[in-house]
C-alpha cells in the first residue's frame, strides 16, 4: 500500500548538520546534498520520507499546520512560537546555547522603561512582564548585537554559546532566560494517524542520542 511520505523539516545551518547523524541511525539519509541545490523538499534513502530545509522559524508553524509531521527546531524558536498544536517529545541535545539578557559592558541601571531589541519579542515581553519590570520590546530579525551600541536599545535578548559574538562588541550577559537545546516536534494528528512509523524512528533517534553522552 503507497502511503504519503513523512515529511522532515529542517533549517539550514548547524540544525541540519548535526540532525543528520542522528537521522542516519534511523536509516534516514539525504540522496543529495541540500548546500548544493536549489531544490527545497530531497528523497532520503527511505522511501516512505522525504525531507524538506526551511528556515529556523519556519518549522514550528510547517509542523504545526501539517506542512510536515515531524520537525526539528530549536527551543527558543518554540519558545518564541507557543507550543500550541504541536508535540515535543524529544531533546536531540544538539545546537547548545542560551538566551541571554545582555547590555553594554559596565551599563548602568535603567530606572523606567527599558528598551530592549531582539528578534524573540514574545519571550521577552514576558520575561519581563514577569519580573514586573517595564520593557518597550524592538523587532529585529539579525544583529541585535549592535542595538546597545548605536543607542537603539538599553539591552537585548539573544542567542549566546561562547561568548564571542557579545564580547567582540563590548556587551557581556546580565541574565539567563532560558537554557537551549534542539527539539523534535512532531504534529498532533500524525503522531495519531502515524504513531507506528513516527515512533519507530522517535525511538532510533532518541537512541544515537543516548549513545552519544
Ligand atoms: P538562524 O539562521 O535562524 O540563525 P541557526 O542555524 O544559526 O539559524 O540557529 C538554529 C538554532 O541553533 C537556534 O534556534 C538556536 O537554538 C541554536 N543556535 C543559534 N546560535 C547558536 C550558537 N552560536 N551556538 C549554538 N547554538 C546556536
Ligand atoms: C548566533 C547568535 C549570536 C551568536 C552567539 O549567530 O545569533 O549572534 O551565534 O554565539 P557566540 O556566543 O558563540 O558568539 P549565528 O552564528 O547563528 O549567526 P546569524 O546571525 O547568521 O544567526
Ligand atoms: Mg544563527
Amino acid at each position: 500500500m503507497s502511503q504519503k511520505p513523512l515529511i522532515i523539516a529542517l533549517s539550514k545551518g548547524r540544525i541540519l548538520k548535526d540532525t543528520l547523524p542522528l537521522l542516519k541511525e534511523a536509516g534516514i539519509e539525504m540522496t543529495e546534498d541540500p548546500s548544493a541545490s536549489r531544490k527545497l523538499i530531497f528523497d532520503t534513502t527511505r522511501e516512505d520520507v522525504k525531507i524538506i530545509v526551511i528556515r529556523a522559524t519556519d518549522v514550528p508553524p510547517y509542523v504545526q499546520h501539517g506542512g510536515a509531521d515531524i520537525g526539528v527546531a530549536g527551543k527558543d524558536v518554540l519558545m518564541e512560537h507557543g507550543a500550541e498544536g504541536l508535540f515535543e517529545p524529544l531533546d536531540l541535545e544538539i545546537a547548545r546555547c542560551k538566551l541571554m539578557v545582555a547590555a553594554l559592558k559596565d551599563a548602568p541601571p535603567v530606572s523606567g522603561r527599558l528598551r530592549v531589541a531582539t528578534k524573540f519579542v514574545n519571550v521577552a515581553k514576558s520575561y519581563f512582564a514577569q519580573q514586573g519590570r517595564q520593557a518597550e520590546v524592538i523587532k529585529l530579525y539579525g544583529a541585535m548585537e549592535l542595538a546597545p551600541l548605536v543607542g537603539l536599545a538599553d539591552r537585548i535578548v539573544d542567542i549566546v554559546d561562547t561568548g564571542n559574538t557579545l564580547r567582540a562588541n563590548g556587551l557581556e550577559p546580565t541574565e539567563t532566560i532560558a537554557t537551549i537545546s534542539s527539539r523534535v516536534v512532531v504534529n498532533r494528528a500524525s503522531m495519531k494517524t502515524r504513531h507506528s512509523q513516527i515512533q519507530a524512528i522517535l525511538d532510533q533517534v532518541a537512541k544515537a542520542v543516548a549513545a552519544r553522552r
